[in-house]
């Protein structure tokens, strides 16, 4: 045999004997659809495909993720859940608890995981000691967003306290302006609800109370003073709150038809998407009040069959911790990088804000997680909470009421 034709035929035994390389793909559950979101995971779909990934999307519509997660449950009921699924806080490890996720620990420890990320956020991806989750950002809560054209306006600064919001507000709407963009929805009155408890509590108060849920803190005058601050808030919102979309909300300020937003800095990827500026456009400012409420998005893997399944989650949980990542997606989903190496020389002043108030606010002890965006108890403690929140801010229930309610609440949950 020739020797051209000896290496022809030993190729194709080699093809026959090499394994067939797998071809990653994943079905991927999120609930980033409003304009600044679904920008920013169009970046992870991008990249996935660019690595040879098959994406399958699987939006589910609704802020907060209480859609996504209800349609979670039912697919996973019935044997088929998607491959990758956003998930965060305690929910990683309830869905642990189910057996239903998959152990990514190899896919950690390659990429070395443990040395870019902060231990407490990495505390948060594992589950009896195993990886998880891969965490993609860090979201901080208790943010005020403002119209700097209307501020002016009406020669109003951004608040450092709550008297001062109070004074602002009142001010605008007597020059029928609407003070406080908001909706309706009960995820977005628990924002409002525990970036004012922040403020009013205090880290320590706060902790106590949605950390540690202590009864006394959660009966205190402190509440009661917390829920008048939310029934002053129920007099800044227009009439048609119920219901809004908190993006439609973000856009109530952007076009001046009301001053403030109080949200997470996912509203600024709304701003930054429509093509606004920062400190022109418009004001970022940390609530009143001092601490820090993170929020860390992440995906968790299901169980699932196939290797090509299996290759897909390994290759999104790599790029999603990856560098390149996350910078461009947090560039454009108004977080900032969860990894500690990633430089933020490209990101605006907000995401320099929330980088410096998070290290000091690590070093002081008062960066604490946001009950409610799901980092901070379980579902059946932080919804106790949010139905009282919700109750009270729909109603003309007394401030004394809502905390007996909300003690009794939360022990209930237990
Ligand atoms: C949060 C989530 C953010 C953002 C927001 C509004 O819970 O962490 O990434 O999407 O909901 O949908």
């Amino acid at each position: 045999m020739k020797l051209s034709a000896l290496a022809a035929s030993s190729a194709v035994l080699f093809a026959l004997a090499a394994p067939v390389a797998a071809e990653p793909q994943a079905e991927v559950l999120h609930w980033w659809t409003s304009g600044g979101e679904a920008k920013a995971v169009g970046v992870l779909q991008e990249e996935f495909s660019a690595n040879g990934g098959t994406w399958t999307d699987m939006p589910v519509a609704g802020g907060g993720g209480d859609a996504a997660m209800t349609a979670l449950r039912a697919r996973v009921l019935s044997g088929n859940a998607p491959a990758a699924v956003q998930l965060k806080g305690p929910a990683i490890q309830e869905w642990y608890e189910e057996g239903v996720l998959a152990d990514i620990s190899s896919v950690a420890e390659a990429e070395g995981w443990a040395d870019v990320l902060p231990a407490s956020i990495a505390e948060h991806m594992k589950c009896e000691g195993h990886w998880c989750a891969a965490p993609v950002n860090v979201h901080r809560v208790d943010w005020i967003w403002a119209n700097a054209e209307v501020l002016a306006a009406n020669g109003i600064e951004m608040p450092t306290t709550w008297d001062e919001f109070n004074a602002a507000a009142d001010k605008l709407k007597e020059a029928g302006v609407i003070p406080l963009a908001h909706g309706g929805q009960a995820w977005q009155d628990a924002t409002v609800f525990e970036v004012v408890a922040l403020g009013l509590l205090g880290p320590d108060g706060f902790k106590k109370a949605f950390v540690d849920l202590d009864a006394d803190t959660l009966s205190s005058p402190e509440m009661v003073a917390v829920f008048d601050q939310m029934r002053k808030m129920r007099g800044y919102v227009d009439e048609n709150f119920p219901g809004r979309d908190w993006n439609l909300a973000t856009a109530m300020v952007m076009n001046g038809e009301a001053a403030f937003q109080i949200m997470g800095d996912w509203a600024k990827g709304e701003f930054l998407a429509a093509g606004k500026v920062p400190g022109e456009d418009f004001l970022c400012e940390s609530a009143p009040g001092d601490g820090y409420l993170y929020n860390v998005d992440s995906f968790a893997m299901f169980e699932v069959d196939g290797d090509d399944k299996k290759a897909g989650q390994e290759l999104l949980a790599k790029l999603i911790v990856g560098p390149n990542f996350q910078k461009v997606f947090n560039l454009n989903k108004g977080s900032i990088p969860v990894r500690t190496d990633v430089a933020l020389d490209e990101f605006d002043s907000c995401a320099k804000k929330s980088s410096e108030d998070m290290a000091a606010a690590s070093e002081n002890g008062s960066l604490l997680p946001s009950y409610a965006h799901g980092m901070a108890l379980r579902g059946a403690q932080a919804g106790a909470i949010t139905d009282v929140v919700t109750a009270h801010f729909n109603s003309d229930m007394s401030s004394e009421d809502a905390v007996k309610m909300l003690a009794e609440a939360v022990a209930n949950s237990m």
